[in-house]
């Protein structure tokens, strides 16, 4: 721990405040996603702009899938999306004119590969059956970001699968029936190694920073067990528990071998650091938090809660250490061992709750004996001390990894909600930085633009810039909170108008 200035520690809120505290090389960008940013396009059809080779694309297209209510699906067309596919170009100019360094995207499986690959593994085999569009749309990208002097940081996978590895409008209908079945087909940890080594050789000259999946416990949560209104992603069943458990273990395969293929792949440094591939994963950290801390049920439940959300899945893909028994005894395993540079820190919110003595879910893991009740997971209830706590749980867990925050931001709502959530959470980031043992690398905002919001549509928008989505123009127009992030770049910390407006709370209370 680094020196925390007395006062601070006695409450004084003002004297907890840093600015201008992050390093020359820090990275600040904002983040996105092919699949919510890219549709949408004013003057192109559908293909080449929407892709209809993904899985999302057949799941809230389709009439049998928009038709049940357990799907959760607003209903938006790919249309309403912003777009990005043809107006890369100007929304790029954005993020240079904020003085920002970073961004980060995804590829997209299904533009490269709207065909199969199983079969092929020769690189200029898979080149020949890969799209010439697909590939030349990221060519340009990366031409476009090299030209602004942006660095990209990719996502390989952002949930989306290619319609040949996943029929998900199939398999939301019947999980027992369908065919290929994703995440559950024995092939996707071959098949999407291939891609990722693929994509690591095609653009390895432009991209070094690669994530391999994002947030893989929204597959599987939403996917496999408890679709909700917050969240659902295809095949979007209840209670699979098994099925559940085979789509966990093929998560953690696909990102250490994932991770195999693209250190082989990727051998030119393209931002001349002396490394040519830095690969991670993307991850959201939640903290748990007992309703009542002194109730045991809460407090077990809570705990029990944060392993299995938290830690099971990082131990594996950080340190290599695997619980098949979901028990909490995890054993370590060479060939998961040594496969993360970084660690790609989601924050968004942290989870209060509430022990019960039955469990919704008593196959999938001994440790949810007491069942969490949550509370406020969808994102009304804001919890800018958790980006503190995330921080303070990943530097101690896994010393000395990197971490990069590429995902942290709020939909637009009022009184200023995204300005306080972007000032409260930065001055707990300076606080971390500031006291903790931590490599932190760089802050990425979710998102430039208003985008596809998942099952929500065009429902919450997280944009810095405004997008509406029934304009056929896609024009866009910048919130208040894309000058205070803007200022945040500028002075590498929280100008202090910005700290007065928003202040932290007076007990700022610094024990991790
Ligand atoms: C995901 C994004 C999503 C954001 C806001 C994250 O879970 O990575 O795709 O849009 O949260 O909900």
């Amino acid at each position: 721990m680094r020196s925390v200035p007395w006062l601070c520690l006695l409450g004084l809120a003002s004297a907890c405040r840093d600015s201008g505290e992050l390093p020359e090389g820090f990275v600040f960008g904002t983040s996105t996603a092919g699949f919510q940013v890219e549709m949408g396009c004013p003057k192109l059809g559908t293909p080449p702009c929407a892709d209809t080779r993904s899985d999302w694309y057949a799941f809230i297209t389709s009439t049998v899938t928009l038709a049940r209510s357990g799907n959760f699906l607003a209903g938006d067309p790919p249309e309403s999306g912003p777009g990005f596919y043809e107006l890369y170009e100007e929304d790029l100019d954005r993020v240079k004119a904020m003085g920002l360094t970073g961004f980060r995207m995804s590829i997209e499986w299904s533009r490269v590969f709207p065909e199969s690959t199983v079969g092929t593994s020769d690189h200029e085999a898979l080149r020949a059956i890969a799209s010439p569009e697909g590939l030349d749309y990221y060519r340009r990208l990366f031409a476009a970001l090299e030209a602004r002097g942006i660095t990209p940081l990719v996502t390989l996978n952002h949930y989306t699968l290619p319609v040949w590895m996943h029929d998900a409008v199939g398999c939301n209908r019947s999980l027992d029936r369908c065919s290929p079945r994703g995440w559950l087909e024995p092939n996707i940890v071959e098949e999407i190694a291939k891609y990722a080594g693929f994509v690591a050789r095609e653009f390895g000259a432009s991209v070094d920073t690669w994530a391999t999946l994002n947030e893989p416990l929204a597959v599987l949560i939403p996917g496999y067990l408890l679709p909700s209104r917050d969240r659902t992603n295809p095949p979007a069943q209840t209670l699979r528990t098994r099925e559940a458990k085979m789509v966990l273990s093929n998560l953690i395969e696909a990102h250490a071998r994932m991770v195999d293929e693209v250190r082989a792949a990727d051998t030119v440094d393209a931002d001349g650091d002396g490394k040519a591939a830095f690969v991670g994963i993307v991850y959201p950290i939640a903290p748990f938090r007992p309703l009542d801390p002194s109730n045991p049920i809460d407090r077990i439940a809570a705990k029990n809660l944060f392993y299995v959300y938290n830690e099971l899945f990082l131990n594996a893909v950080l340190l290599g250490v695997l619980d098949e028994a979901l028990d909490g005894q995890g054993a370590r395993r060479e060939h998961l061992a040594d496969r993360a540079d970084f660690l790609g820190l989601n924050y968004y919110f942290s989870v209060t709750v509430k022990g019960e003595e039955s469990s919704v879910l008593p196959d999938f893991s001994p440790l949810l004996t007491f069942d969490p009740f949550m509370i406020d997971t969808s994102g009304e209830r804001t919890d800018p001390r958790g980006l503190f706590d995330a921080l303070a749980f990943a530097s101690q867990n896994y010393p000395g990894l990197p971490i990069i925050i590429t995902e942290n931001g709020t939909f637009d709502g009022p009184e200023d909600r995204q300005e306080r959530f972007l000032a409260e959470h930065m001055s707990w980031l300076l606080a971390a930085q500031r006291t903790l043992d931590l490599d932190l690398r760089g802050f990425y905002w979710w998102s430039l633009m208003d985008n596809y919001e998942w099952n929500h549509g065009m429902g919450l928008r997280f944009g810095l810039f405004r997008v509406d989505p029934d304009d056929r123009t896609k024009t866009r127009t910048a919130r208040p909170v894309q000058a205070s992030y803007q200022r945040v770049v500028e002075e590498r910390g929280l100008p202090s108008d910005l700290a007065d407006r928003f202040p932290v709370p007076a007990a700022l209370d610094l024990t991790p």
